[in-house]
């Protein structure tokens, strides 16, 4: 299913990046309900906010709008969907931490998974758009929890929830100003047992406590030496940058395709790495834009949720990556829940899988060859 009809149009809209046969479709009720709001209204100048694949871009690709996102995939499926749909347009892409268009005359949002995303975008908007802004936001209503109906109240007035229709609800509000102050979006953390502090903007991985896979991963880590190191999937970055304390002469690369996750992690390389040229951080979907063998090691926790759908194809994709750009003798280091079936997909790409530690949930693999 890749043709989305939507209030009398068409278009083909697909994932990204486009796998064959994909089952899962880039857009829901949430966007049509969405699309039925930009009928109704006479916008000028729109912002969208975490349209994941592009479906609320399409009807509005002809006029100036602007779409902000904190996923890296997200900008690389606007432009993909655009293209397949012969539109050219004049779209302003921006990151999370960028000034918001003050031109803006409507917000259509979609919900995002992370609940602190979804506040300092509120916030930002009630702080950077002129209060009585309309805002329209959709998801499906088993998500609209008390939790997430009180931060609409906080940053917004007139909120109104629509009747629920194709188990999905509108959110209709104005902006209301609040004062906004940034750091309080910022957590942090400390791993006294590796002398870590870390810190983290809104929706990144683990920004209230380390991840249970990591820290097992933390305990058996690849011995010191290699000379280019790859974190992939970094999130905070813990996995490179205990590598790095251990591995001094190493230079590590950070990865990850969320523009918040990448601010922290440079935040983290200045405040817990001394000689900070040997470190460089990069938005990518996976390992797309880095140069094939051109790595030694590769630490990965991978992800298995792309916002609300659970999917393997990330981590795959983040095998294959890793398999074209580890030198010979490079090694893929994997921390996997147990019940995932990743031992058969590195199997099939590397000549030498090996389980180096196990524990009742998670298995650790080293792929090599
Ligand atoms: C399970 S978390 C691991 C984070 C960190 N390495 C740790 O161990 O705490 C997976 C990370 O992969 C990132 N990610 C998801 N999809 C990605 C993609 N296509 N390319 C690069 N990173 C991605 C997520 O943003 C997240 O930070």
């Amino acid at each position: 299913m890749t043709i989305m009809t939507s209030c009398g149009d068409q278009w083909q809209l697909q994932r990204y990046p486009k796998i064959a046969n994909d089952p899962l479709q880039a857009w829901e009720a949430a966007d049509e309900l969405l699309h039925q709001c930009m009928v109704e209204r006479n916008d000028q100048a729109p912002l969208l906010v975490n349209d994941q694949w592009g479906a609320l871009l399409m009807p509005l690709a002809h006029q100036q709008v602007a779409s902000v996102s904190d996923s890296y995939v997200s900008h690389c499926a606007w432009l993909a969907n655009l293209e397949a749909n012969q539109l050219t347009s004049q779209l302003q892409r921006i990151t999370p931490l960028d000034p918001l268009p003050t031109m803006t005359d409507v917000v259509y949002l979609k919900l995002p998974k992370s609940l602190s995303l979804l506040e300092f975008q509120l916030a930002k908007l009630a702080a950077e758009l002129p209060p009585q802004t309309p805002l329209f936001a959709a998801a499906k209503s088993k998500l609209l929890t008390p939790s997430v109906r009180a931060l609409f109240e906080r940053y917004c007035e007139t909120v109104e929830f629509s009747l629920i229709q194709r188990k999905c609800r509108v959110v209709s509000a104005t902006l209301k100003s609040v004062p906004y102050a940034a750091n309080a979006f910022i957590s942090q953390w400390q791993l006294p047992e590796y002398q870590l502090q870390l810190t983290h903007h809104a929706g990144v991985f683990a920004r209230n406590q380390l991840d249970i896979g990591a820290r097992f991963l933390l305990a058996h880590l690849p011995p010191a030496g290699a000379a280019q190191v790859i974190d992939l999937g970094c999130g905070n970055g813990v996995l490179g940058l205990r590598y790095a304390q251990l591995s001094p002469n190493s230079r590590v690369h950070f990865v990850d395709e969320s523009y918040l996750t990448i601010a922290s992690v440079s935040e983290n390389i200045a405040t817990n790495l001394p000689n900070s040229s040997l470190y460089t951080v990069a938005v990518d979907d996976c390992l797309t834009a880095q140069a094939s063998h051109s790595a030694d090691l590769i630490l990965c926790n991978p992800p298995f949720h792309q916002e609300h759908v659970i999917t393997e194809h990330i981590a795959q994709q983040m095998f294959r990556d890793s398999k074209r750009v580890l030198r010979k003798n490079g090694e893929l280091w994997v921390v996997a829940n147990r019940h995932l079936p990743y031992y058969h997909s590195l199997k099939r790409l590397f000549r030498t899988v090996k389980t180096v530690a196990q524990n009742n949930k998670f298995m650790i693999y080293q792929a090599r060859g």
